[in-house]
């Protein structure tokens, strides 16, 4: 008991020196459970519903008591623990029948030789007939082991070092392309292979979010679907849109076809998705037409594609031919050339964006990669030149660029080009390291790394403090404010915005509405301007005053509010209706204890890195001026209601959990929201409805706790009579 007020005290708000030991040890498991679950949303479900300050209260809690009562300190508990990574990681899986590799084929030459090899082996003479070989696209993805018995997945294995892979199996059931049970009569014991991957849009959506919500984007589409596969927490998969080609198998109890084109159409029709470009050729020649075509049309593919596999089609031959160390004799990738090439890099420049972030750019002698002229190239940030990549790995072997350097060029794809070498021996005796400017070139502020008060670490980008004094800064928010996707102002682009700044005509966006009436008391009239005459002037007014009325969420874009991209700004448009009602709660929401602050982190999809930067700006003064001035010329509209008029879920908040069979989440959550409801990432006492799909943990215990409505998937569709 502690003195006269113990009795009316819960422990938790006792104060540390007033603890009793048992008090101590009740309140030391407490705290290890509480900070445990707020690492797990923070770290593996990039949802923390505390502020850093709470969670940061929470822990000093925590050591004092320790300190304390040093006796009481649990072995597992939150000062031993740092985050919540997981220490197992994937448990192992032993492949029945090993995943082998494929040997390779840079060109024509190689395929015949390929050809006339396996035809010398099986010793397979004309006049035996044609000797069919199939040819389908090599997807750039990473391949997979699903195994079924009697026709129900049961695991997933990467393919590990082909002899052992990580057992994926929870990962894997949230790809929508890959069935828990297979359709049809099927052997009993199954074990379909094929490649994960994702598609370039997707791929590009995916890196907007991850970067609109603060985190690291990935450099390519293979590794996004590596990074996605192999995380350690399914429902992160399960938002990763991941898909699958079959085109391979392992054990097999017995084999349905007896050609390799045959096996992969049933696996069509046992529900996988197959490439729709297999074809089954008789001659070399048909190979290499199939080789050329698929290289001709790789551009338009929605995927990445490395080169073509061959493989001899009939299965008996296959078994005949067997294997060479780890690679099958019956089967060939043919490559693509690589898209890279050497150029000189003749400079370095410095941009500075609308955030401030200094971003250095290649300016290269132009070249030729993969049928594209490029002159430029994205160097990321200082340590990216100095040869440092994104986690602090060597990249380039560690090579620093330098100006004069010969370097090699690659595209992949639509990817933007990167410098993913250098040639020192071509290096001139008098380069020096890069200099990467500590003032910004534009305004001369000093430009800084800020450090992560949370992580420690300090920011990869480097930033003008200049602000509203930085004409760069100034003039990139301009253009931020009237492009496509914000204010969308027709006739005023980039060169307008550069110029009108640059006369001080236009300094700030609040400025563009009151041109025309500057315009008219003016004696240098904009008609008068070169370039300008009186149907121009006129028509830029007129296009001016027709977006004196914006969609709430084109005006929080134009914002240029940091993390808050053009999706975030939808959701916050969706989910506070109104531009009172967003302003209001964003201000509100400086209290990060209160009410405000929990709902703006409880939109799904919002994730408090943007919530802070939401909060932060809101919070500047200089901000809230721009916007009132801005205000009074500017109406935003309220966002659209949904016509949800019978809707069972209307106005309900609905939570997701688990893996979900029948639909991915974004289209659970578009089916929702069409419905009138709102989606929320995380359970409260404000959620109606929980859809717990196979895997569903902590939320649904969570909303087991506080007694909230739990269906499935399938009870959604019933609910919903969809
Ligand atoms: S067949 C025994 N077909 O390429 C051969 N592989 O270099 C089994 N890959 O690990 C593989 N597309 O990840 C095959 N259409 C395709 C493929 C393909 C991509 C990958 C696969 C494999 C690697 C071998």
């Amino acid at each position: 008991m502690n003195g006269t007020t113990g009795e009316s005290l819960e422990i938790k708000d006792i104060a540390v020196d007033d603890l009793s030991a048992d008090q101590a040890q009740a309140e030391l498991s407490r705290l290890a459970g509480e900070i445990a679950e707020h690492d797990r949303r923070y770290h593996q479900e990039d949802a923390p519903t505390i502020s850093d300050a709470v969670y940061d209260a929470l822990r000093k809690r925590n050591s004092a008591i320790e300190g304390r009562f040093p006796d009481l300190v649990l072995a597992d508990g939150p000062s031993v623990q740092v985050g919540a990574a997981p220490a197992s990681g994937f448990g192992k899986i032993a492949h029945t029948v090993p995943m082998l590799s494929l040997d390779n084929a840079f060109n024509d030459e190689d395929v015949q030789d390929f050809v006339g090899r396996v035809r010398r082996f099986l010793k397979f003479d004309p006049l035996m007939g044609a000797l069919a070989v199939t040819a389908e696209p090599k997807i750039d993805g990473l391949s997979l082991s699903l195994r079924y018995e009697q026709g129900e997945l049961v695991y997933a294995a990467t393919r590990g070092d082909g002899t052992t892979g990580e057992n994926v199996t929870a990962n894997a059931r949230t790809i929508k392309d890959i069935p828990e049970r297979l359709i049809g009569e099927v052997p009993e014991v199954v074990e379909v292979r094929g490649e994960v991957y994702m598609a370039h849009k997707d791929f590009e959506d995916l890196n907007k979010r991850m970067e609109a919500n603060g985190g690291k984007v990935f450099a390519n589409p293979r590794n996004a679907a590596a990074g996605s596969l192999r995380q350690l927490k399914s429902e992160i998969t399960a938002s990763r849109p991941l898909r699958f080609f079959a085109y391979a198998w392992g054990e097999m109890s017995a084999v349905p076809s007896e050609t390799q084109s045959g096996m992969v159409e049933l696996f069509e029709a046992w529900g996988f998705r197959i490439n729709p470009l297999m074809k089954r050729c008789e001659t070399v020649e048909e190979l290499l037409g199939v080789y050329h075509g698929i290289e001709e049309d790789r551009a338009r593919l929605d995927y990445d594609i490395d080169g073509v596999v061959y493989k001899v089609d009939r299965l008996d031959l296959q078994e005949r031919l067997g294997f060479v160390s780890r690679s099958p004799r019956w089967a060939i990738a043919h490559k693509f050339p690589a898209e890279q090439a050497y150029t000189v890099l003749n400079d370095i420049e410095i941009q500075v964006g609308r955030t401030g972030a200094l971003t250095p750019v290649a300016k290269l002698e132009p070249i030729t990669v993969g049928g594209v002229v490029v002159s430029n190239a994205t160097l990321h940030n200082e340590d990216y030149i100095k040869g440092i990549g994104q986690d602090g790995e060597p990249i380039r072997d560690g090579k620093d660029l330098r100006v004069g350097d010969t370097v090699k060029i690659q595209r992949a794809g639509d990817v933007i080009p990167q410098i993913v070498d250098i040639d020192l021996d071509k290096r001139p005796a008098d380069a020096k390291p890069f200099d990467f400017p500590t003032v910004c070139p534009a305004c001369g502020s000093h430009a800084v790394r800020e450090k992560n008060e949370k992580t420690g670490r300090v920011d990869a980008v480097r930033r003008c403090t200049g602000g509203l004094i930085c004409p760069a800064q100034a003039t990139e928010k301009l253009k931020h404010f009237v492009s496509r996707n914000a204010f969308d102002i027709e006739g005023f682009g980039d060169k307008q915005v550069d110029a009108f700044y640059k006369d001080g005509l236009v300094m700030a966006p609040a400025d563009i509405f009151t041109l025309e009436e500057r315009d008219a008391r003016s004696l240098t009239k904009l008609r008068n301007r070169e370039g300008w005459g009186d149907q121009s002037a006129r028509n830029l007014f007129d296009a001016i005053n027709q977006r004196r009325s914006v969609e709430l969420h084109r005006f929080i874009f134009a914002l240029g509010i940091r993390h808050v991209g053009e999706g975030n700004a939808k959701l916050l448009a969706r989910a506070y209706g109104s531009w009172s009602v967003f302003y209001d709660a964003m201000q509100a929401a400086h209290d990060e204890t209160g009410e405000a602050w929990t709902d703006l982190n409880d939109i799904d999809g919002i994730g408090h890195i943007v919530a802070e930067a939401l909060v932060e700006f809101f919070a500047e003064t200089h901000n809230r001026d721009q916007l009132d001035a801005l205000l009074g010329a500017v109406s935003p509209q309220d966002a659209e209601k949904v016509d949800a008029s019978g809707s069972p879920v209307a106005g309900k908040t609905v939570v997701f959990t688990g893996s979900l069979e029948r639909m991915t989440r974004d289209e659970a959550k578009a089916m929702a929201e069409r419905l009138g409801a709102k989606v929320s990432g995380s359970v409260s006492k404000k959620t109606d409805l929980v859809v717990a799909g196979p895997g569903a943990g902590s939320k649904l215990k969570k909303a087991q706790d506080l007694e909230i409505e739990v269906i499935s998937e399938d009870g959604w569709f019933d609910l919903v009579g969809a």
